[in-house]
């Protein structure tokens, strides 16, 4: 069997020790592996290479994709689908693993359609694809927000002030919930989840008038609607209101793409590994349409379809404790 491996959309750490995995699961099996280079963009253009053992050497440990990563326009249209079919056949490969978030999981989708057999692997710091608990990059992400904030909260407590932080997200706040539970926010903000300003602005003065002299806002990019827009920056409209309203020293910090880079952590290059073997099991054993998944602590295979329409929602407990933990 020929195998092809893309990874699409915005990369997440991780990507690379799922790319390993698939390589040395199929190499095992007695398999070939082809990369396909900036996702669909690279399947119509055939920017293909051969993936030997050697090739997926020494990156492990390395954040970003070897394999790069694109978003494809052309590939959206009727005649694109058409192409990409073309190339694949053309190519003499048999199956396909996607590693990437929704939008690569409806490419995957249309290539099924086409007859072609594809296996999707959840990758995207939002952690915002249903049928898994966790996507590769997540945890890394939620580290490195965590990071940010311990050292925000030094020099906060150093000059009593509010910090108000953005993190990445889309228009999911699985990010802004995570690390303000474990991080200690006074308060998260997300998009799925109404919240009032005017309450949380007079709760920051009740927290100074019993002692507590600073404060971390967590805001998810998407609060105000496209997350990529300049003029929809959560971080300043949060910050302004609630440094007029609390008549306290106020600072902004958006983190931005740091989010995405970095070393995996233990737990991303574990559930990478996995799901990169099983995703390839099930090319081996015939399958297709489907996405490997984490859930109830353990790798599950389930339809792709499934994994696209059902939608993953944040945990309102999580949410409440952020406020218990913080407020009382
Ligand atoms: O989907 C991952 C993500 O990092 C989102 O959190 C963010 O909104 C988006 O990608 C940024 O996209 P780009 O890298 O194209 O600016």
């Amino acid at each position: 069997m020929k195998i092809g491996i893309l990874t699409s959309g915005g990369d997440a750490p991780g990507m690379n020790a799922a790319i390993r995995a698939v390589v040395r699961t199929a190499l095992y099996r007695g398999a070939e592996v082809f990369g396909i280079k900036r996702g669909f963009s690279g399947l119509l253009s055939g920017d293909i290479v051969p993936l030997g053992s050697m090739s997926v050497a020494d990156i492990l440990h390395r954040g970003g994709t070897i394999l790069q990563s694109a978003r494809c326009l052309e590939f959206k249209t009727p005649e694109g689908q058409a192409k990409a079919k073309q190339q694949l056949e053309n190519l003499g490969l048999n199956g396909l693993v996607i590693i990437g978030g929704d939008g690569s999981f409806r490419g995957a989708q249309i290539l099924n359609k086409m007859g072609f057999q594809t296996v999707g692997i959840p990758g995207t710091i939002d952690n915002d694809i249903g049928c898994t608990d966790y996507s590769i990059g997540f945890d890394t992400a939620v580290n490195t927000v965590l990071d940010a904030m311990n050292k925000i909260r030094d020099t906060a407590s150093s000059h009593n002030r509010i910090y108000v932080i953005e993190v990445m997200g889309k228009n999911a706040g699985f990010i802004a919930v995570a690390a303000g539970l474990t991080g200690g926010a006074e308060a998260v903000l997300i998009p799925e989840v109404h919240y009032d300003l005017e309450a949380i602005a007079t709760q920051i003065i009740k927290n100074i008038e019993r002692g507590k002299s600073h404060s971390i806002l967590l805001v998810a990019e998407g609060l105000f609607g496209d997350p990529n827009s300049f003029e929809h920056s959560s971080a300043f409209k949060v910050g302004n209101y609630i440094s007029l309203r609390t008549g306290t020293d106020t600072r902004i910090t958006i983190l931005g793409h740091l989010q995405r880079g970095g070393t995996p952590t233990f737990f991303d290059r574990k559930i990478a590994t996995l799901m990169g073997a099983k995703a390839v099991e099930l090319l081996l054993n015939g399958e297709t349409e489907k996405m490997v998944g984490f859930t109830q602590n353990q790798i599950q295979v389930y339809d792709l379809d499934d994994a696209i329409g059902s939608k993953k929602t944040v945990s309102a407990h999580e949410l409440e404790l952020v406020s218990i933990m913080a407020n009382i």
